[in-house]
């Protein structure tokens, strides 16, 4: 494991990066951060060599110390690191590598190899990304964010449905914050922007075997920020963020803050306005196919565990709750 991964928990790089970044435009003295993170100036030195190997634009001036010229808005385990924060990075490992299978993938062999807690595993490109029912996920280079988090939890899961809506309000929320933008959900957790989609969401549980109750849960997340080319089959249904330039590091930090705060009591029922607000399908047309027989109603609900509420035409009702479930809207 520890070789498959550039470890994220470097406590002086991570600070030293943090420091910088919230004195952007300022120098700080080699010697002022060695007393304040109690660390010898040669550390400073040595974590600032990685930051810069990383890729991080960091001047130095006799003197005067260093100074973070700009973001560095790729990926990076001590950008996510730095942008969790203290209270939030002590929670999870993070792992990330330039290019991997999946990191869905990547967080079940950890679980397999005895990994208890939570941990994040990020890359910037799939070779193998999967998508929900055995689809892919174009997962390109250096274009798209591409993250699992692993975790153990603590309440009975009963309605996985609840785990994945809960995930499509976390990454909904982040977009919002970092871009200003107002994504959808499409039922049960494609995030869209302006009718396409800009993000895919694929939550798997590992079951205990001897009790048959789910140990871990990996919640792995892809989010286009700024590919450009789809391949054909996805030209005319996807799209990535349109906002410019964003953090790719503060974007995934944001969506796990999220992630672990409703990982604190595994309720949907606080989510589920946010959800019912950005939700695609409410109140439109939608088919459904149960058992290889199509149906069709309105949208008419979100109930507190996520599932979707549809009265069809002759009255009836239907909840459909399980993920694997297609819907189709009419109109996007
Ligand atoms: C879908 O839209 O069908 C779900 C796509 C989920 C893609 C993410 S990217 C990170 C994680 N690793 C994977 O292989 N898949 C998920």
């Amino acid at each position: 494991m520890q070789g498959l991964f550039l470890r994220g928990n470097m406590t002086t790089k991570q600070q030293v990066l943090k420091t910088l970044t919230s004195r952007k435009g300022e120098y700080t003295s080699g010697e002022d951060m060695a007393k304040a993170l109690r660390v010898s100036r040669a550390s400073v030195w040595k974590a600032v060599s990685a930051l810069k190997k990383e890729g991080y634009q960091i001047a130095s001036i006799t003197n005067k110390g260093y100074t973070l010229l700009e973001d560095k808005t790729l990926l990076s385990a001590s950008g996510v690191l730095a942008h969790l924060g203290e209270e939030y990075s002590a929670k999870l490992e993070v792992y990330y590598s330039p290019s991997v299978d999946s990191t869905n993938n990547q967080a079940k062999v950890a679980c397999a190899s005895g990994f208890t807690g939570n941990a994040l595993f990020c890359a910037s490109e799939q070779t193998a990304g999967r998508g929900r029912r055995g689809r892919d996920f174009y997962s390109p280079k250096d274009t798209g964010v591409y993250f699992s988090l692993l975790t153990s939890p603590s309440e009975d899961i009963t309605s996985s449905v609840s785990v994945t809506t809960a995930a499509a309000v976390c990454v909904a929320k982040a977009i919002e914050e970092l871009t200003g933008e107002t994504p959808q959900i499409k039922w049960v957790n494609d995030i869209y922007l302006q009718g396409k989609k800009v993000c895919g969401i694929l939550s798997e549980a590992v079951t205990d075997f001897e009790t048959g109750s789910i140990s871990n849960l990996v919640i792995g997340i892809g989010i286009n920020v700024s590919t450009t080319q789809f391949p054909e089959e996805f030209e005319a249904t996807a799209t990535s963020l349109n906002s410019g330039e964003v953090n790719q590091s503060e974007l995934v930090a944001r969506v796990v803050k999220h992630l672990l705060e409703y990982c604190e009591s595994w309720d949907f029922s606080a989510l589920l306005d946010y959800y019912k607000e950005h939700c695609l399908v409410l109140g439109k047309q939608v088919t459904y196919e149960s058992k290889g027989v199509t149906h069709e109603g309105t949208a008419t609900d979100i109930t507190n565990t996520g599932a979707l509420v549809v009265k069809h035409s002759d009255g009836t009702t239907k909840t459909l709750d399980s993920g694997e479930i297609t819907v189709r809207v009419d109109k996007v």
